[in-house]
């Protein structure tokens, strides 16, 4: 029989990685639903080569203070929940405190972040999930994530991802997908240096729509809205030329 072994930390931490991360569009959902997560109500996405190697985030929301930095990319770290009663009642998006640690396995982030109340803002590198360096740095209120060359160290997991061209579809379903379902936060995506998306933040689906499928879809759309006991619908229905 073959000898049982127990994996050492950075395979378990690598394994665990691409359970969260499995192409650049993983990358940019756990980034977006983190910086909504943070009250963000501008978000810009801008990837090039199809987010393999450059993914930019940048929210306007809570930002982390210096000390919390490091803590946010040890594994099982989260600032959404405390303890085993807060799982039946989640509020946010995540709360598993999976997302970061993953990314910055695979990947070289560098953050840049800054909170309302603090003096100035923070600086921190990690590379394949070891810290770089942790500095201060002026910076807006809010955080942006650079995410360069992911997977640079797993190229096994490098060569399983298609063409930049389809790896950038996923981002772009995604993104649309983010901005249709919060029409209260602005959004700003960036394929190339080309802009993709921009959508308003102004609290209408319907203008989102219209930023998503253009003006003649938007012009041709049937307001849904249906209420009783149990239940409330709203939404969109297309007439039958769009079907
Ligand atoms: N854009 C951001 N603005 C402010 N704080 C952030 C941001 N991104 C991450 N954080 C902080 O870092 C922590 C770790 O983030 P991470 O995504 O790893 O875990 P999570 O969101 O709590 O859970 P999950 O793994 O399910 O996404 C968060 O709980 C949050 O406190
Ligand atoms: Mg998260």
């Amino acid at each position: 029989m073959k000898k049982i072994a127990v994996l050492d930390q950075n395979t378990i931490d690598k394994i665990a990685a691409g359970e969260v991360v499995e192409r650049p569009s993983s990358v940019v959902k756990e980034l977006v639903e983190n910086a909504i997560d943070a009250g963000a109500t501008a978000i810009t996405v801008e990837i090039t080569d199809g987010g393999k190697k450059l993914i930019r985030i940048t929210d306007n929301g809570s930002g982390m203070d210096a000390e919390q930095v490091p803590l946010a990319f040890l594994r099982h770290a989260t600032s959404k929940i405390e303890k085993v009663e807060d799982l039946t009642h989640i509020a946010s998006l995540g709360f598993r405190g999976e997302a970061l640690s993953s990314i910055a396995a695979v990947s070289q982030v560098e953050l840049i972040t800054k909170t309302p109340s603090g003096i100035s803002g923070t600086r921190y590198v990690i590379e394949g999930g070891k810290e770089q360096s942790l500095e201060e740095m002026g910076a807006p209120e809010g955080t942006t994530f650079l995410i360069r060359n992911l997977f640079y160290n797993t190229p096994a997991r490098s060569k399983f991802l298609k063409s930049d061209m389809t790896e950038a579809g996923y981002i772009n379903t995604l993104m649309e997908q983010l901005a249709l379902s919060h029409p209260e936060i602005s959004f700003k995506y960036i394929q190339n240096r080309q802009v993709k998306l921009s959508s308003s933040g102004n609290y209408s689906v319907k203008d989102v729509i219209y930023s998503v499928y253009g003006r003649e879809i938007a012009k041709a759309l049937l307001d849904v809205s249906y209420e009783n006991d149990f239940m409330k619908i709203e939404g969109f229905v297309g007439k039958p030329e769009f079907y």
